[in-house]
């Protein structure tokens, strides 16, 4: 007798299956019975995902697995959206976070969530420099790094197989000048690092369509005609990729004129492209001619995808405001999604609602307002910078103490790196650029620092001989005291 193959997650493939030909036959008989078969509704459809679906797109949002138990949350991704992508769980640091140790409970529980509501799954993300495991980082040797690599990829796409309907292979592998990031695949392993993750890949989960994702590639630059050769050179050699994922991370007024011809480019090669990451930040408190900008702006991202059958998705980087990755990131700035703080529709919502050929049933409310960063007076921040060094690099523990008598919230803290040195990798903040006067943000989960309490931040950095530390720091464009 043949074994009925068993899904990796536990699921019969064989049982999920009979259990969907069996629904649509009883489904079938019952509308023959009852003398009526539904026809194609006549109406526009009212939600983001029935409107993308009439259109033949699937409309997704970013996914928090510690969000999915907030009634409002879980009910407006249910009506709403007929995609998810988890925005952390399936990130190297959680999913993998000891050396073959895998931990799926977050994701699984995304990834049922979506199943059990015939939603499609984008995977998010297999090799990427940031989010990546500790140890991940420690591997000295590029044929070390290969193995672990190709068994991350191993492991995480067996146990999803089938269910994902696109993967993001690799992420965020280009400077913004074209050239090759300096992660510690590229460093480790080499240019070919991204061409052995996709033949892995391939091989792992071959119903998978495989994507290459990135930020700033939304219109024709140095970086996207960086991604474009990659892609051009796979498919002249035939190394697997299916897709492009082009993140779409916007500021208000600023999206790129020649998206639509970008995202056709990129058809024209043979692969799908996905608007992966969908946001559109502004100024906070948000203003109401920004968030008309925005509405119109979302807008224009949209018709610009379905102008072009092969863009098949359209992912926005969250559901409500409160819940963005951006005012961690970008202090002051916010507001970027569909939805605001309280699940009421913005203008954003119901122009994309609009542009998918839908209608909306409510008008949109205007979102609160949020406050924004309290600057520390000058004197109110203290710094401690350790770093421990080896021959051609370092690694630094910064603290950052508020002595003031008011809470920070939102912080960035600028310095300058001694010529030669570069930064590879950090934790809690995020560092930008990797060399000369450098802004670390914070993050989601560090912004505020109340009245004489710290947080530590860190980085990895190479350097070229010269191991001195920034002569100064500012907090918020205030000095901090060095200690
Ligand atoms: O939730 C944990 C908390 O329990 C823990 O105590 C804390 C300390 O480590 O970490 C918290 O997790 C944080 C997570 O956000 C949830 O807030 C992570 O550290 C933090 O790094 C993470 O930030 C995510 C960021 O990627 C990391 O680079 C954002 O949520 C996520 O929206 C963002 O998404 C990225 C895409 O993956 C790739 N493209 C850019 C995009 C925006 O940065």
């Amino acid at each position: 007798m043949t074994a009925i193959p068993t899904h990796p997650r536990g699921r019969g493939v064989f049982a999920a299956l009979t259990t969907l030909v069996l629904t649509a036959i009883v489904l079938t008989m019952a509308g023959v019975i009852a003398g009526v078969i539904t026809a194609p509704a006549s109406h526009a459809a009212s939600t983001l995902g029935a409107a993308a679906s009439e259109k033949g797109r699937t409309f997704g949002a970013a996914v928090a697995n510690n969000h999915l138990g907030e009634a409002p949350y879980a009910s407006t991704l249910n009506t709403e959206f007929s995609g998810v992508t988890p925005e952390n769980e399936m990130k190297w640091d959680t999913i993998e976070p000891a050396q073959g140790q895998f931990n799926f409970g977050p994701a699984d529980a995304i990834v049922n969530h979506a199943q059990s509501r015939n939603m499609k799954i984008r995977g998010h993300t297999l090799v990427w420099h940031s989010q990546l495991a500790g140890w991940v980082s420690g591997i000295s040797t590029g044929t070390a790094l290969t193995t672990a690599m190709r068994n991350h990829i191993n492991g995480v796409m067996a146990h999803y197989a089938g269910d994902i309907v696109y993967w993001d292979v690799v992420n965020e592998a280009f400077n913004e000048d074209g050239t090759r990031r300096q992660s510690v695949f590229q460093q480790r392993i080499g240019n070919g690092y991204i061409e052995d993750a996709f033949r892995t890949a391939r091989a792992a989960d071959p119903s998978a369509k495989l994507c290459y994702n990135d930020f700033n590639i939304d219109g024709q630059n140095a970086k996207s005609n960086a991604v474009f050769q990659l892609v051009s050179d796979f498919k002249a050699r035939g190394v697997p990729i299916d897709c492009v994922g082009l993140q779409g991370h916007f500021i208000v007024g600023q999206i790129p004129g020649d998206i639509q011809a970008n995202i056709q480019r990129f058809a024209n090669l043979g692969v799908d492209v996905n608007i992966t990451e969908l946001d559109i930040r502004m100024p906070t408190p948000a203003s109401a001619a920004n968030l008309q900008t925005q509405a119109n702006n979302y807008a224009t991202v949209v018709n610009a995808c379905l102008a072009v059958a092969r863009c098949t998705s359209i992912t926005v980087w969250g559901i409500p405001d409160k819940y963005s990755w951006v005012p961690s990131t970008f202090p002051g700035q916010g507001a970027p999604l569909l939805f605001d703080d309280n699940y009421n529709k913005k203008p954003a919502y119901n122009s994309t609602l609009t542009a998918l050929g839908g209608t909306s049933s409510s008008p949109p409310t205007t979102p609160p307002t949020t406050s924004p960063p309290t600057t520390p007076p000058p004197g109110a921040c203290r710094v401690t910078y350790a770093m421990s060094t080896w021959n051609t690099g370092f690694t630094t523990n910064i603290t950052i103490a508020n002595t003031g008598s008011t809470a920070i919230n939102g912080w960035s803290l600028v310095f300058t790196l001694p010529s030669g040195q570069a930064i590879t990798s950090g934790w809690n903040a995020t560092y930008s650029p990797a060399s000369g006067q450098v802004t670390a943000r914070n993050v989601s989960y560090n912004g505020t620092i109340a009245a004489g309490q710290s947080t530590g931040i860190g980085f990895q950095a190479t350097h070229t001989g010269n191991t001195g530390r920034p002569a100064s720091f500012t907090l918020n464009g205030a000095a901090c005291t060095v200690a």
